[in-house]
């Protein structure tokens, strides 16, 4: 039991401190994303997303659609890596 502990408590931590944009890019690479996008879906000026926020939301929305059952820290990564090398929006 208390091993359980630990190693949950070393997850939470591992998946904190280790979360950015790079993380975000092997998520998204290996989540259902790309059956439906292609890169240049991200980032062109006809996108509705106008804050960092609305990335996420619609990553939220579209893993949720697709049940890739992805934490919201990893939603979050993924957004972070879109931003970073597509949308370029204001955090
Ligand atoms: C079943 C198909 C499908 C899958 C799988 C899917 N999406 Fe989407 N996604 C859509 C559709 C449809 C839209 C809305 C139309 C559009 O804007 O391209 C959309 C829109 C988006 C947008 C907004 C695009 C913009 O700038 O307007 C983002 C960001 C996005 N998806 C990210 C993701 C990510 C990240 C994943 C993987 C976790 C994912 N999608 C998986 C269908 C999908």
């Amino acid at each position: 039991m208390n091993y359980f502990k630990i190693f949950f408590v070393f997850i939470l931590l591992s998946t904190s401190l280790f979360s950015d944009a790079k993380e975000g890019k092997e998520l998204f690479n290996q989540a259902s994303c790309l059956q439906c996008h292609n890169h240049e879906d991200f980032g062109n000026k006809n996108t509705e997303l106008k804050m960092f926020k609305d990335i996420e939301a619609r990553v939220q929305a579209c893993q949720l659609a697709e049940s890739d059952e992805l934490f919201d820290e990893e939603v979050h990564d993924i957004a972070k890596y879109l931003n970073k090398d597509f949308y370029k929006l204001k955090e």
